[in-house]
């Protein structure tokens, strides 16, 4: 299969281009300056020229906290929003399939207990989540589209993690395989991918961080945090063990 990557420079792309679900594909991997999804001429010309099978859209502009300046927040609109809906426009017009990456932070974190659904409605909190939930119904308007909503980190670089926050991370190696399998199966819609429900102290100790402890009560500042982003897996579960959880 041929398959474009965009954002493979990325902390998820890096590992999904060397996922080994992906060995046998013919990878093309443009840079964001060979190809600036922002770019609706080069997004179109690159698909038509390459002809994927497949498009795994990574390329986003993240962050994570603290104020955007007006520019910041037009650059990650362009990105995340109009990037995406041009990268959905392209894959349709040359009928490949396209596998969208979203994010937990879709999701506000409120829901007790946390793992929300697919079916659970995205209410993001920060600019950041508002673009990524922007462009799931963008990428989802590209026929047999799938949006895989997950979340994952490479390391552990803080000497503290919450004891009272929690989140279904993976490992960023683990995440990419997952994307990779995902991206190889036949399911369309939402799909959320994701590990056990814990707290990040849990998850930053599973990536052999020394850390301690602390509280959601310590911090202070402009942007509220989502107390519980975990997704619930039953989809892709059911998928990988051959029953269908969608009825
Ligand atoms: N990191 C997380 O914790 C996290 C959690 C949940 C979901 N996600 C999602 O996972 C995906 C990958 O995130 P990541 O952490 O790998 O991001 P990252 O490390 O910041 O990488 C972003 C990638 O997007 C590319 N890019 C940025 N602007 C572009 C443009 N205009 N045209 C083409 N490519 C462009 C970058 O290319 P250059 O390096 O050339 O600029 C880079 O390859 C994103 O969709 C993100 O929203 C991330």
């Amino acid at each position: 299969m041929r398959i474009l990557i965009t954002g493979a420079s990325g902390a998820l792309g890096r590992h999904l281009v060397l996922a080994s679900p992906l060995a046998e594909d013919e990878l093309l991997t443009p840079s964001s300056s060979d190809l600036d999804v922002t770019d609706e001429r080069a997004v179109v010309g690159c698909l038509r020229e390459f002809e994927p099978n497949t498009v795994i859209h990574c390329a986003a502009r993240i962050r994570s906290r603290g104020a955007d300046s007006p520019e910041q927040r037009l650059a990650m609109s362009r990105v995340n929003v109009y990037g995406a809906g041009q990268v959905a426009r392209a894959a349709k017009e040359v009928g490949a399939r396209l596998v969208h990456v979203s994010t937990d932070f879709v999701f506000d974190g409120s829901k007790p207990g946390g793992l929300y659904r697919e079916t659970d409605v995205p209410c993001p909190l920060g600019y950041y989540p508002l673009t990524k939930a922007a462009a799931e119904p963008l990428a989802l308007g590209c026929p047999g589209a799938l949006v895989v909503r997950l979340s994952f980190n490479e390391s552990w670089p803080y000497p503290r993690a919450f004891s009272d926050r929690f989140t279904s991370k993976l490992p960023v190696a683990v995440a990419a395989h997952q994307l990779a399998l995902a991206a190889k199966s036949e399911l369309s819609g939402l799909l959320h991918l994701g590990g056990p429900r814990r707290s990040y102290l849990e998850f930053a100790r599973t990536l052999g961080a020394d850390v301690e402890p602390m509280t959601l009560a310590e911090v202070d500042g402009p942007d509220p945090l989502p107390v519980d982003t975990s997704l619930d897996t039953t989809r892709w579960r059911a998928h990988r063990h051959g029953t269908s959880s969608d009825a």
